[in-house]
This record gives structure tokens, sequence and C-alpha cells, in this order.
């Protein structure tokens, strides 16, 4: 018998490549899509298997628990995507990571909980580790570094990591967190590095750098990452943390000269701008328990090829991205970039 599952946060970036893989992948599960359809939620993302009759869409908050009762009674287990997911955003306003990471979090664990879902899964980050300095490059997050988060997301994230480790310990709830590091691929919004970067270069616009752009991030394919929450959801143990990384470390600066390259344009469209506040300087993930574990490992992160890909898939996909940074995205733009 096949599994249905409650996939929170289905219509956003990496939320939407999961339930793909899952229905791609899982030819007897079923799919509930519970989503908000906030400003990052986008149904065209999941426009291929929108008819697919082992796919069903709900829209609505994870903070409604009367939602979650009419719901969680058919789902064997719960996958939790859902999130405010920008820290830029959360430096401007971090009220609704509050309550859509913390308080959502909370409300959905306690709806599994009563409707005695098997098992759950909270899709979380390694930013809740803080930053790694860059004078030591051997230095990698495991899952036993300190939570220790330096952004009002990653706080919000670590709170709600430390509710589901608290829901384990207390009710033995069957509770699994992962942790990854920076996402890129397909059908992610506008406002991240990549895609901002690769549609502002189509536009003709400038790419904004922040900082001395030294930063570093661990790129990993959202596909691979979509793949290893799924291997811990079937061969995880109840209680644990799992790391994902894409062993694939980059400057920002890097980032930025190699996306230049691929779209044959020069450093003039580099615009150096202010830093963001309390700019995490280096996140690097070890993911030896994934792969020693559960025998999991990226295989679609390495760069120059799947960068290419990436930038070609925005490319080929420009009215998704046009219709998504008009309207209130463009409003966001100004706001942030105005006076930077
Ligand atoms: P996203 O912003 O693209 O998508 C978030 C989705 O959640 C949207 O569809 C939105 O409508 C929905 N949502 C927001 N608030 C909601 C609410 N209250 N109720 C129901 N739905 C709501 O984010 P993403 O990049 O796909 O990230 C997904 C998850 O993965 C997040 O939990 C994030 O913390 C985590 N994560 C992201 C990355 C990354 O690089 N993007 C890396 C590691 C972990
Ligand atoms: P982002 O995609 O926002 O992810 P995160 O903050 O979760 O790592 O940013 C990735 C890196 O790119 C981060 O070091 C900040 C930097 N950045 C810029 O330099 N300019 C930008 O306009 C944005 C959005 C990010």
């Amino acid at each position: 018998m096949g599994k249905t599952l409650l996939v929170t946060g289905g219509a956003g970036f990496i939320g939407s490549n999961f339930i793909r893989l899952v229905i791609e992948q899982r030819d007897d599960w079923h799919v509930i899509n519970l989503d908000a359809l906030t400003y990052s939620g986008n149904l065209e993302n999941l426009a291929d298997i929108d008819l697919n009759s082992r796919y069903e869409f709900a829209r609505g908050d994870i903070n409604n628990s009367e939602l979650l009762d009419t719901l969680m009674p058919r789902c064997d287990a719960v996958v939790h995507f859902a999130a405010e997911s920008h820290v830029d955003r959360s430096i401007m306003d971090s009220t609704p990571f509050v309550q859509t990471n913390v308080v959502g979090t909370q409300k959905l664990l306690d709806a599994a909980r009563r409707n005695d879902v098997q098992r759950f899964v909270h899709v979380s980050t390694d930013e809740v580790y803080g930053e790694l300095p860059l004078d030591d490059p051997e230095a990698k997050f495991t899952e036993q570094t300190p939570i220790a988060p330096n952004s009002p997301y990653s706080a919000s994230k670590a709170a709600s990591d430390l509710l589901v480790r608290a829901y384990h310990e207390t009710f033995g709830m069957d509770t699994l967190i992962t942790r990854c590091s920076n996402n890129f691929g397909p059908y992610q919004f506008p406002e991240k590095v990549i895609p901002l970067f690769v549609s502002n270069l189509l536009e003709d616009k400038q790419v904004p750098l922040y900082g001395d752009g030294l930063n570093v991030r661990d790129w990993i394919h959202v596909v691979d990452h979509c793949e290893a929450v799924l291997t811990v959801l079937e061969k995880g143990s109840a209680g644990e943390v799992y790391n994902i990384g894409g062993n694939n470390e980059r400057t920002n600066l890097e980032l930025t000269h190699s996306i230049l390259k691929i779209m044959g344009k020069d450093e003039s469209m580099i615009k150096h701008v202010t830093d963001r506040l309390g700019h995490d300087r280096r996140y690097a993930i070890d993911a030896t328990k994934m792969r020693q574990q559960l025998g999991w490992e990226p295989t679609r992160s390495a760069w120059p090829n799947a960068l290419e890909q990436t930038v070609q898939w925005y490319v080929d996909h420009t009215e998704w991205w046009q219709r998504v940074k008009s309207g209130a995205y463009a409003e966001y733009y100004d706001k942030m970039y105005g006076n930077r």
C-alpha cells in the first residue's frame, strides 16, 4: 500500500520540486500539498502534475488547526517545508517569520500528534548553526555543532527545530530534522541570489553584490536535496538530525563571475552594495552521516554543469520569472535595493 503525504509549502521552490519527485518516483503514493500561497508560493510551479490523480492541493495556513484536522486523518506522514525563507525579509520584519516558522510548526506538530500521524520530517537549514570563519577552510557544520543562529530567519528556524526535537523527547513522536545548505535549480523565487542575478542580467540590469563578496555558501542542486529528504523520510531514525550539503563551496564573488561568464556579460554589471546586516561569513556542511548511515550522496550539484543548466532554465522560462517579478515583488525590490 502506498503512503499519503501531507507536504506543507509545496507551492514554493523546494516543496514543488519535492512533490514532483515523489509523484514521479513513488507510483502508489498520494500527496496533499498544503500551502497558503504567500508571495513565494506559486501553483505554476506544479502545472505539469496538477491533474495527476495522486496529487491534491489544499490552500491554507499551517496555523489553521481546524483545517489541519481535516487533512491529517488521511496522512501517514508530514513533510514540512512551509516557511518564511528569506533572510533579508526577516531583517525588515521578523513577525511573519515567528508566526509561520515557530508558531506554525507548533500547530502542525500538535495536529500531527492529535491525528496519530506516523512520521514528521521537518525541513530545516544549515543557517541554524550560525557561521564558520573564513580562515579555517577545514571547519564544517556537523550534526553536533551547537545551534547559534544569527539572523531572525535562522533564529526562527532554530526555534522550530527545538520544538520538533522536544516533541520527540516529550511525547515520543517520530520526528526527524534535515538541515541543508543553499539550494539552486528550477523554480526558485527570484529574490534569492542565483535567480535574482540571472534574471537581472536578462533584463540588462546590474547585480547587487553585498559587501566584499567573499561570503561563502555551499551550493546543492534542489533535486539532490529533495532526494535526501525522501531518503530521510523512508530510512531515517526517529529523533535524528541529518545534515545535507552539496560539497560545493563558492564565494559570492566566484558565483557572480561564473554567472557573468555563462551569460556572456562583463564585470561592469556588478554593483557593489552595502553589506547585509549580520551577514554570515561562511556555511559548509559535513554530510558524512547521510552518506554513511543512509547511503545518500549528491549527484547533480557539481559545477560548472549544474550551474549552467540552472542558468539555462531561467533563460528558457523568462515568462515564469517575469510574472513573479512584477507586482508586489517590484515594490519589495525598490525598498530593498533602492537606496543601497
Ligand atoms: P519558498 O519561500 O520558496 O517557499 C515557501 C512556501 O511556503 C511557499 O509556497 C509559501 O506559500 C508557503 N508558506 C509560507 N507560509 C505559509 C503558511 N503559514 N502556511 C502554509 N504555507 C506557507 O522557500 P524554499 O526555498 O522552498 O524553502 C522551503 C523550506 O526549506 C523552508 O523551510 C526553508 O527554511 C528550507 N530550506 C531552504 C533552503 C534554500 O536554499 N532555499 C536551504 C535549506 C533549507
Ligand atoms: P540568499 O540567496 O539570500 O541565501 P542565504 O542568505 O540564505 O544564504 O543569499 C546567498 C548569498 O548571496 C548571501 O551570502 C547573500 C548574497 N546576496 C548578495 O550578495 N546580493 C543579493 O542581492 C542577495 C539576495 C544575496
